[in-house]
């Protein structure tokens, strides 16, 4: 396999390419800086490797399980599907990985109060839980439709004890969110610290999300080369933000024969204006303190995006995706609502594995593209999280 030439990203100033970056005040520039400082020390300490390794081992319950679909894979008679079951970690997704790594990170930097935005509330019921664990006071801004949508985490994250912040401006969904938890965090960021929930943000946030996910790749990628001896041929994942996709792509970016795709919400379709899907349709801006591929109104205002999965719609997405993308080497589609709601049932139905709707995304990606690739192929789809959350959703949807 010949190597490509992915060297450690980003550079010193924070930028994938000419994506990401910190634009932001500069007195906020300094605070992550100092961030930043904090993470390569703090990162590098034996006693932080270790209490993340042993809490990734035995608190999430990692290695997380690399699974053949031989049902599924059967049913579409083409490529053999694989899935990296992020579903079965603690709390249900893979955003635990990111939230325990951010709270030792915030314990070890003496900070007061964690503080984050959340959308299905994955990120939230995560670092909630994450914060219980290493005893540091959490609150959490949710849009106020989310906090309709995702009632089991909203319980879950109150019974957690963290102080749940309801989002009502704008559109009362992610983006909102966002802008409500960083304006709190601004009110003292020498005593707070953001949490982010993805792979977005000014640096070093999408470096320091990236690095505590890469561990989905890492495991994915020794998993398969001792079973079958051999890489996948196409890893695919959801992308809203995109940590879930950039965890499993990382370990992977150089080896040439792999393909990656990263799959964007379609909605109810390209052609209307209810989707998410920022890098197929988006073009470079900035939000949120960095630059990327954004989906714009034409007055320049971010868009109010839509995806029937919470955790995507996002009208921004991580500065390394965007380089990726330009580069050429992460191929981005799409799925819209209907084929994830069909991939949802279809997971559920053939597998008994229930997927979380962000992730169904991938799945109708693997079952379009499965039969198109010979019994020879290899797909492995990352199930970023359980659908237990979305049951109630689907259900009235589909009317069961
Ligand atoms: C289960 C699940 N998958 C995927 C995502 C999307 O986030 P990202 O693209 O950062 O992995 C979310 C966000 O809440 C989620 O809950």
């Amino acid at each position: 396999m010949s190597k490509l030439e992915f060297g450690p990203m980003p550079d010193a100033q924070g930028y994938f390419g000419e994506y990401g970056g910190q634009i932001i005040p500069p007195e906020l520039q300094a605070v992550m800086n100092d961030i930043d400082k904090a993470y390569e020390e703090i990162r590098q300490m034996p006693e932080f490797q270790d209490e993340l390794k042993t809490l990734f081992a035995d608190y999430i319950g990692r290695p997380s399980a690399l699974f053949h679909a031989r049902r599924l894979s059967d049913k579409l008679g083409g490529a053999q599907i694989f899935l990296k079951r992020e579903d079965l970690n603690h709390t249900g997704a893979h955003k635990v990985n990111h939230c325990l790594g951010e709270a030792l990170l915030a314990k070890y930097m003496g900070k007061t109060k964690v503080i984050a935005e959340t959308g299905a509330g994955q990120h939230g019921v995560a670092l909630a839980t994450a914060c219980a664990l290493v005893g540091i006071p959490c609150e959490i801004h949710m849009g106020q439709v989310d906090i309709e949508k995702e009632h089991p985490n909203v319980v879950k994250m109150k019974i957690l004890g963290c102080t749940l912040i309801p989002v009502t401006r704008g559109t009362a969904t992610l983006k909102d969110a966002v802008d409500s938890a960083f304006e709190e965090y601004l009110k003292d960021p020498q005593n707070y610290i953001y949490a982010i929930g993805s792979v977005v943000g000014p640096h070093p946030f999408p470096k320091m999300v990236r690095d505590f996910q890469s561990v989905i790749g890492e495991e994915a990628r020794e998993q398969f080369l001792s079973r079958f001896g051999k890489l996948p041929d196409y890893l695919t994942a959801c992308v809203g933000g995109g940590c879930n996709s950039i965890g499993l792509f990382t370990a992977f970016l150089n080896d040439e024969d792999v393909q990656m795709v990263g799959v964007e919400p379609a909605g109810k379709g390209l052609d209307t204006d209810q989707h998410s899907a920022t890098l197929t349709l988006g073009k470079p801006g900035q939000i949120h303190g960095m630059k990327c591929y954004v989906l714009e109104t034409e007055d320049g205002e971010p868009m109010p995006v839509h995806s029937i999965a919470s955790g995507l719609d996002y009208p921004g997405v991580g500065p390394q995706h965007s380089y990726l993308k330009d580069l050429g080497r992460v191929q981005y589609a799409t799925a819209t609502d209907q084929e994830c709601l069909d991939a949802y049932m279809t997971l559920s139905r053939v597998e008994g594995i229930i997927p979380a709707l962000e992730s169904s995304h991938a799945v109708a990606w693997a079952i379009r593209t499965a039969p198109t690739l010979s019994k020879d192929k290899t797909i492995l789809i990352n199930i970023s999280g359980r659908g237990d959350k979305d049951a109630d959703y689907v259900a009235e949807l589909l009317k069961l």
